[in-house]
Order: structure tokens, then sequence, then C-alpha cells
């Protein structure tokens, strides 16, 4: 979910849905806002995209004050009651909410018993709160103030009141939220991309504080009302870099970007000498570790998945790849100096926060990689690395992925030089190989509609197969297609196929094989002849070094280290375009939501 709230001297409708459309990116199932103006609050709110939610607001609905909120169902289901605002019963607290109170059912036994409640959520619960200590005589700030203290869970709640039209009370922990400081204007929001059109200075806010903001006041205070002083920040976010252009969809625009990004990632991290620039604590920590654990969810757990290959073959540093959400509540043996490396687009992905917290309190050191380098995770590990990859506005992640791979490659060279390994393997030079090889097949989009016509088209399912560094681009490749095209995708080990789900081969199966090791051409071409006999319709990925006549895409030859960075972009594309052809929302494939702040 994402909030955004406002308060200054323009009508806050328009501001707040164009924020709330910047942030439709963390959920879009339900969306609403209240604005408070001299004859009470407004509260709009419906279920479905922020389009439906402005059909239903009035052109001259007034108030400069208001709060706004884009939901991803987690308690209760998608519907106009479920959604945010929620208000107390008396109507005079108005609340949005992102994250999850853990307690919500105890303080409503504890609380609430005489409160009939409106929804079936958590968030309900605690306008309701807020409203009970009022109602015993505490002012706003203090009932909030209090609320807050009886929470568990993750929040960042934005909280109106009718009596007082010149505040909004602001309150977080572990969910992301930044206030923003306008010209006689402040604002606050999950992201600061949400209100580039008002401000670019933002301040942030830590967990367990609460944020009194007001026309031209901004004031941070501890949750026992002790006031806190910080500095703002200047965010170097572009607002251009957060439309869409001339594409159709911002997913192509990112898929197209990823050249751009990777040659924009080997200026980043090289010196004018042409060594590797990267803070000496950070290979300090690499050179220490015996072992690197990497913690990540989803498309980044896949890059994780390639950057240990990377360590291990080129730095000979052992890697262990977790899924964040498992690692949480089942951690593995550790080794006696691990490190823990963090690799998140968003930085804000609770599974990871979870065990970055947990680690910390181990004692142990941590780096995260990160698209946002202010985020939770980059903030509270010990060291951040930044991907450079522009805002990702898709929901499936492309330019992040690779932008991932990107970096991870870069330091397992620097790790390898750092212990003084000999290796062949010249990251930036063959990153900059990797950049021309991937607008190349950018370039190539023509056959590759062509593809997720052929392939695709009425499909009930597809597989991806591919070997060693090949097996974890199809996975990726896989997660792509069933995302946004909701055609069910998996993505084997190729020589796994014949354990079991050879079963699924039907006549006709699309099965896409990546094709770009050369020590396994043999053997997953094999594969591929195993699923053919069966019916199945192959398509094969492969480079000049391993291709045969009759390979659908064949790419050009780069290390063979670096071939995800490449090969993925085929299926990124195929994906993309079987999605269009079926008619799917590319941007905002159905259930899904960017940047997931609940466990
Ligand atoms: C969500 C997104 C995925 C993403 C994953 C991890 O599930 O839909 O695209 O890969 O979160 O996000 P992160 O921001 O931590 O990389």
């Amino acid at each position: 979910c994402g909030i955004v709230g406002y308060i200054g001297n323009e009508t806050a409708k328009d501001i707040l849905i164009k924020g709330l459309h910047k942030l439709e990116y963390r959920g879009y199932d339900s969306a609403g806002i209240a604005l408070v103006h001299e004859n009470g609050t407004d509260v709009f709110k419906e279920k479905g995209r922020i389009a439906q939610l402005e059909e239903t607001i009035p052109d001259n609905t007034k108030g400069t004050t208001g709060i706004g909120h884009t939901r991803w169902a987690t308690h209760g289901a998608p519907s106009t009651e479920n959604a945010h605002p929620h208000q107390s019963t008396s109507r005079r607290f108005t609340l949005v909410h992102n994250g999850v109170i853990e307690n919500y059912r105890q303080l409503q036994r504890e609380y609430l018993q005489e409160v009939n409640l409106q929804s079936e959520t958590d968030t309900e619960v605690i306008v309701q709160l807020v409203q009970l200590f009022a109602d015993k005589g505490m002012s706003t700030e203090e009932a909030f103030r209090h609320t807050l203290s009886l929470l568990h869970g993750s929040y960042a709640i934005a909280l109106v009141d009718n009596n007082d039209r010149d505040t909004i009370y602001v309150g977080k922990n572990k969910s992301p939220l930044l206030a923003g400081m306008g010209a006689q204007a402040n604002v606050v929001a999950s992201d600061a991309m949400a209100m580039l059109h008002i401000t670019k200075e933002f301040v942030e806010i830590m967990d367990q504080e609460i944020v009194i903001v007001k026309k031209n006041q901004v004031q941070i205070k501890t949750l026992d009302g002790d006031k806190v002083e910080r500095a703002s920040f200047t965010t170097d976010i572009d607002e251009s870099d957060t439309e869409k252009g001339t594409y159709n969809h911002f997913m192509l625009k990112e898929i197209d970007e990823q050249p751009f990004v990777i040659r924009n990632i080997i200026q980043k991290y090289q010196n004018s000498d042409g060594n590797i620039k990267l803070d000496k604590d950070i290979r300090q920590a690499i050179n220490d570790a015996d072992r690197l654990y990497i913690i990540a969810a989803g498309t980044s757990y896949h890059a994780g998945l390639v950057g240990k290959e990377l360590m291990e073959k080129v730095a000979e540093k052992p890697v262990e790849v977790h899924i964040a959400s498992e690692f949480l509540y089942n951690e593995p043996i550790l080794s006696k100096k691990p490190l823990f490396i963090f690799i998140s687009q968003s930085g804000e992905t609770a599974d990871c926060r979870g065990v970055l917290v947990n680690v910390k309190k181990q004692g142990y050191k941590s780096l995260t990689i990160t698209n946002v380098p202010g985020s939770t995770l980059a903030r509270e590990a010990d060291f951040t690395l930044h991907t450079y990859a522009g805002p990702e506005i898709a929901v499936a992640s492309t330019k992040a992925y690779t932008a991932q791979m990107a970096v991870l490659s870069i330091l397992a060279m620097d790790s390898a030089k750092a212990q003084g390994i000999d290796t062949d393997f010249d990251a930036m030079q063959e990153l900059g190989l990797a950049a021309n090889a991937m607008e190349s097949l950018c370039d190539q989009k023509e056959t590759m509609e062509q593809i997720a016509k052929d392939y695709m088209s009425g499909t009930r399912n597809c597989f991806f197969i591919g070997r060693a560094l090949d097996y974890h681009v199809v996975q990726e490749g896989a997660l792509k297609l069933k995302e946004i095209s909701y055609i069910q995708a998996e993505g084997f080990a190729g020589g796994e196929l014949k354990h079991g789900t050879i079963a699924l081969i039907e006549k006709g199966t699309p099965v896409i094989a990546v094709i770009t090791q050369e020590h396994i051409n043999l053997n997953i071409r094999g594969n591929v002849q195993e699923v053919e006999a069966r019916g199945a319709n192959a398509c094969i990925v492969s480079t000049d070094r391993t291709k045969e006549e009759g390979d659908h895409i064949v790419m050009p030859d780069i290390h063979e280290r670096m071939t995800p960075i490449v090969s993925v972009v085929p299926l990124q594309l195929i994906a993309y375009y079987a999605a269009l052809h079926r008619g799917c929302d590319v941007d905002k494939p159905r259930n899904l939501a960017k940047s997931v702040t609940v466990e």
C-alpha cells in the first residue's frame, strides 16, 4: 500500500490523486482520499484503480488538507468498505495506513468492545482507538501517540482531525514514510516519487516517531512527545524519470533502458584511473567474511542466484542465497564470519528487513544492494551499494534485476582482485559488451513479438529450461511471464524435467530453452530433444558460441559468466508481448504490488 498527505493553500484533491498515481505500483486494488474543509471531512473511496476513484470525486471538491491511500489487501478483501481512509464512528478522525497491525484483535477486545466496527481491517481499530482516547480527554496528539504506543506491527499512518483542519498527524514503524517541505505547503508520502510535483526536499522519519505536519511546519517527535531535530535532504530523482514518455508501458521503457543503466553502472563504479570505485570498508567486509549470505525476494532473489555463481567462480567466496521470508523464521546454521548481503530494488521488502533486524541483533555485518539509496534497508545496513537503475515503475522488475547482477559482477571482480586471485574476468569490459548485446536484442522486438504470438497465444502453461547459470535466468524468465501474462510458467533445471515435470508436456506445450554455456550445450540440447519427442514446441535462445541451425534467438557472444544480464532480455520481451496480446495490464498485473512492505 501507499499513503500520501498534503497540507497547503492549493486544493488538495488533484495533488493527492497525482501522488496516488505515482504510488499505484505499491498496490491498486482499492483507493481513497479524505479532504478536510470548513464544513467537515469528505471521504471518497472506491474498489479498483485510482482512475476509478477519480471518476467519483466531484470537480468542485474543497479542502486544502487531505490524505490518500492506494491499497494492496492484507486484512479483508478488496472492497469499498475495506478501502482507506477509515473513519472513527463519530467521523471526527480519518486515517490512512500502510502496514499490518499484529495485535489488532487483541486491542479490539481490550478497548473497543462497545464500538460497532465498519470494516474488517486492522486499520479501523487504530482510528477508533484515537477517538476513544480523545473522548477520554486527551489532545489529538496525545491520543495519537498513545494509540501508536499500543500497536505491534508495521505502519505508516496519516491522520486528520475534523476539529483541526491545519494539521496532519503522521506515524511510522517499519513501513516507509517521508515528510516533504514545499513552499507554503508540506507533504507526506510512502515514496518521494509521489510528491515530486510539490517538492524535492524531504526529511526521513524513523521508526516509532510521529510527525506533526502543518502548512509551514514539520515537527518530528518521539512517541513520548520529545522533539527530534533532523536535517532534510534533496532527492535527485527527476520527475520526468517517473513518466512513460512515448512508451505505452513502463515495462517496455524500462527494458529498453537497460543498456543505458549498465553503462551508467560502469561509470559510477569506475575511478578515472580505470580501477573499481568501491568503499574500502565494503571491500574489507567481503574479504573478512568466510561466507556471504544473500537474502532477497522475487526477482532480486533470482539476481542473488546469479550473484552466487559470480562470487564463487570469480572470487572463490562461498555464498548461500536465501529467500528472505524463509530465512526469517528458519535460520540455517551460519558460518563463523558471515556477511549478509540484502538485494532489494525498493529497499523496503518487509521480509528482508525482518532478517536484517535479526542478524543485526546477532552482531553480524550487512550490505544492502538497492535501487533506492534512502530506503529502509539502505539506512539500516552497515553498507549500501546503489544500482543506479533510475526509478522502476512497472511492477515486473527488469532493469533493476540486470542492474543488480551488474553490481554483483563488479563486487565479484573486486573481491577477486583484493584476494590476489588471477582471473580473466574484467567486469567493466564485459559489462560494456553486455550493454551492446542488450541493445541489439532490444532492436529485435518484432522477432520477440512474433515468438510471443507463435508460442504463447492460447497456451495454458509454458516451461523454461536451462542448466548452470542459464537455470537461474530461466527461473526469472518464467517469473516474468507468469507475473504479467498469467500463463502458468516454471523455470526448471534442464536435467530435472524428466524426473516428473515432463509428464506435463503435451503436443504444442511451449518450452523455452536458454543455452549460453558451452560446457553444457550438448546436455541441454538433449533435454530439448526429450521434450520435443513428446510434442513440445521448443524455442531456443543461444549465443554465437553455442548456436545451432534453427535456433530462434542468437545473442552476441559475451563472457560466459555475464550471459544472464543479456539472455534475460529476450525473455522479458517475450513476456511483455505475450501479456500485451492477451490484453493484460502489463504494468499493473493483478494481485501484485511492486513493493511488499508486509511480511
Ligand atoms: C515484489 C515485486 C517483485 C520483486 C519483489 C522483491 O514481489 O512484485 O517484482 O522482485 O517484491 O522486491 P525488492 O524491492 O525487495 O527487490
